[in-house]
């Protein structure tokens, strides 16, 4: 009877994964796996669909799954993929296996970003990989871990830890093996994990012991196979040392022993249906599940040898499923604002090296000759990703020496712009759908041109069409409006300016200014998300109940203008305007007055006195401005209102100030009771011309 709960036959346990998958879709969507055991011992029965979870359940139901068989105990897993290395496809799929027997299977989040040396290495001993994916140079080295094991003893805590220590990047993984059936690994280094605890009566402890190994497995050995690795592979510890410090079983009040399941996630809204006591691991807590316990070791002691925290808590969730979803925020859009410093931080992962100021391009790299040579740079985009082009260019040009233009995709297209062999033409697109840039795409093709993508759907038309190009790796993006994707496109355009220009020797100062700017971003744009309620108040008040917002700017902050007045635009309905400080005194000067809202955008760089000037041109026509300004600038009068950000080199302040038109817009929407999230008349992606 206490065994009621538990779940015992596959189509129950196919069913749960679908729906925790489900409930996931919103971080990715483009293929979608399980894998649940089969009949014999340590047989995997893998399902993998293309596309959303709806796929993959009409998969799951047209097999005719085997119900008969009742499992008292079982480990499944599952995922739902967001592609970074290798196109949506059934072999990139995860669970990813190390070998057809499914010696070892695992599903991934985040990046490895030393994968490509792992694979190198571990085809070289003669391992055959079947996909694309990082995680498969996971999967693959666990297996070589275990293979070379003289007596297998070791435990499956263990030969996580020693595969954890070779790898570099972030993820959140989920260990199964046929070695050690009944059991499972999970581990988090930067990407968040969660495991649920369901048992039919109350939990005796409310808190999980973390373990610390005996010895730590110090002992490496420099693999002559693997130059790149820094470490080499490190060959194993024969047998295990771990030294339980205390094992905590669950017991019910009773104290007795009583069934349990676990359930593992990166998001608490795929298992708030089955569970809201839930236990959230940390980086480097490596989590073993066996028998009914769960067992927290640390991959190492903290660097001050310090074993704090030695306890995880279980806590209850309070929030609904609804609210999960995202997280503490109202909105994706919202929340997409409030990734950045994220979001940013996963663009640049295994790219920029801040200790030597080197950047790394991989998928640029074959191609770098041939850009340097090339007679013109042409960036091509739509709306958003065409900005982030614009906030580029001048920066570009200045480290490539290489003329840029900017096209509008369909603009581009009804000129017959006349394209040469030796052009390069870059692709901007969050989605990689885009009509007019697919077709701005074959043009440029069809003339022989380098065409080059900087995308965030890996396997999108426009990734999988291009020769060469960038994942700017800023995860799904869920509001029609573009956040979190601008500023990624924008990192990645200057990225590929600071690779190209790696080998002039005169711009080094210049470079390592730029990055170490890339460096502090994230915490700034943070400084900034904390001033949001100052922002929501100037939303409220008179710009709420304006017809129209202009927002005016020169060099740089041109394109941060026309970003935030398209933000402003298409989710709040609101006419606005973004207009080049310089060109005022040819037009839209006549548009001034003290009812006119203005947003003048005067951060510190050398336009400052050019822009002072514009400010003085709609000040003396009554013009009362709203002023974006570095923090600490005096040179602006008391009586005017500011919006201060921090100051950063020249070319990045436009990944700064937009943050906050990026969160005014959202709070305009908010107050005049749009749909923030799917603003009239548009859709995410524009696949019509
Ligand atoms: C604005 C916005 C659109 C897109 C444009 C291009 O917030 O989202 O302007 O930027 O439709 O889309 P992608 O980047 O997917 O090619």
């Amino acid at each position: 009877k206490l065994r009621s709960f538990l779940r015992q036959d596959r189509k129950e346990i196919c069913e749960i994964l679908c729906n925790g998958l489900a409930r996931q879709e919103y971080r990715g969507y483009d293929s979608a796996g399980i894998g649940i055991d089969g009949d014999k011992p340590g047989e995997v029965v893998y399902f993998k669909e293309v596309g959303k979870v709806a796929g993959l359940r009409k998969l799951i139901a047209e097999a005719k799954i085997d119900t008969s068989k009742v499992f008292t105990s079982q480990v499944s897993i599952a995922h739902t993929r967001w592609a970074t290395h290798g196109v949506p496809s059934i072999q990139n799929c995860h669970p990813i296996r190390s070998d057809p027997n499914s010696d070892f299977l695992l599903v991934h989040n985040g990046i490895v970003t030393n994968a490509a040396e792992l694979r190198l290495v571990l085809q070289k001993r003669g391992y055959k990989f079947e996909s694309e994916t990082d995680t498969e140079a996971v999967a693959i080295l666990i297996k070589y871990v275990y293979d070379s094991q003289p007596d297998k003893r070791v435990t499956f805590t263990e030969l996580v830890k020693t595969v954890l220590k070779e790898l570099e990047g972030s993820f959140a993984f989920v260990f199964k093996s046929k070695h050690y059936p009944n059991e499972i690994v999970t581990a988090r280094r930067g990407s968040p994990l969660l495991i649920g605890v369901k048992t039919e009566k109350k939990l005796k402890v409310d808190f999980v012991d973390v373990e610390f190994a005996g010895q730590e497995a110090e002992s490496k050995t420099i693999d002559p196979l693997s130059p790149s690795s820094p470490g080499g592979l490190l060959v194993p510890p024969s047998g295990p040392k771990i030294m339980r410090t205390q094992s905590r079983a669950f017991m019910s009040d009773d104290g007795l022993p009583q069934p349990i399941e676990f359930f593992i996630a990166s998001d608490a809204a795929a298992i708030i249906e089955h569970t809201k006591r839930v236990l959230y691991l940390e980086d480097d807590d490596i989590a073993h599940i066996s028998a009914g316990e769960l067992h927290i070791h640390r991959l190492r002691r903290n660097e001050d040898g310090a074993q704090t925290p030695s306890t995880r808590s279980i806590e209850t969730l309070e929030i609904e499923l609804a609210e999960i979803m995202k997280g503490k925020f109202d909105h994706f859009m919202q929340k997409e604002i409030y990734e950045q410093p994220e979001s940013v931080v996963n663009t640049m992962r295994g790219r920029v090296n801040f200790d030597t100021n080197k950047i790394t391009l991989g998928g640029l790299r074959a191609y770098l000759p041939i850009m340097r040579r090339c007679r013109r740079i042409v960036f091509n985009a739509c709306g958003t990703s065409y900005h982030s082009c614009l906030a580029t260019r001048a920066i570009f040009e200045e480290l490539t020496e290489i003329p840029v233009s900017v096209e509008l995709a369909s603009d581009f297209l009804d000129r017959k712009t006349p394209i040469f062999r030796d052009d390069v033409c870059v692709f901007v697109s969050q989605s990689g759908e885009t009509a007019d840039t697919i077709l701005a795409l074959r043009y440029c093709l069809e003339r022989g041109a380098l065409c080059v993508g900087v995308v965030n759907t890996v396997g999108s038309t426009i990734s999988r069409e291009t020769h060469c190009g960038i994942h700017i790796n800023a995860g799904p993006e869920v509001g029609v409006a573009s956040t979190k994707a601008y500023t990624s496109q924008y990192i990645a355009l200057l990225m590929m300016a600071l690779q190209l220009s790696e080998d002039r020797i005169s711009l080094t100062e210049r470079r390592n200014q730029i990055i170490h700017g890339l460096h502090e971003l994230p915490s700034q744009i943070k400084t900034i998300l904390a001033a949001d309620r100052s922002l929501q108040i100037l939303a409220d008040g008179v710009l709420a109940t304006s017809k129209s917002l202009l927002l005016m700017g020169r060099g740089y902050q041109h394109a941060t203008c026309l970003e935030g007045a398209l933000k402003i635009k298409e989710i709040s309905y609101m006419h606005s305007e973004g207009i080049l400080a310089g060109e005022l005194k040819h037009g839209p000067l006549a548009l001034i007055d003290e009812n006119m809202p203005v947003i003048i955008i005067m951060t510190r760089d050398s336009l400052y006195p050019k822009v002072q000037s514009a400010f003085a041109q709609i000040t003396a026509r009554k013009a009362d401005p709203i002023v974006v300004c570095n923090e600490g600038d005096d040179g602006i009068p008391n009586n005017v209102k500011t919006i201060r950000v921090p100051q950063t080199v020249d070319c990045l302040q436009g990944l700064l100030n937009v943050v906050p038109l990026q969160l005014l817009s959202y709070h305009l929407a908010v107050k005049k009771g749009f749909d923030v999230d799917f603003p009239r008349n548009l859709a995410k992606s524009v696949t019509t011309e």
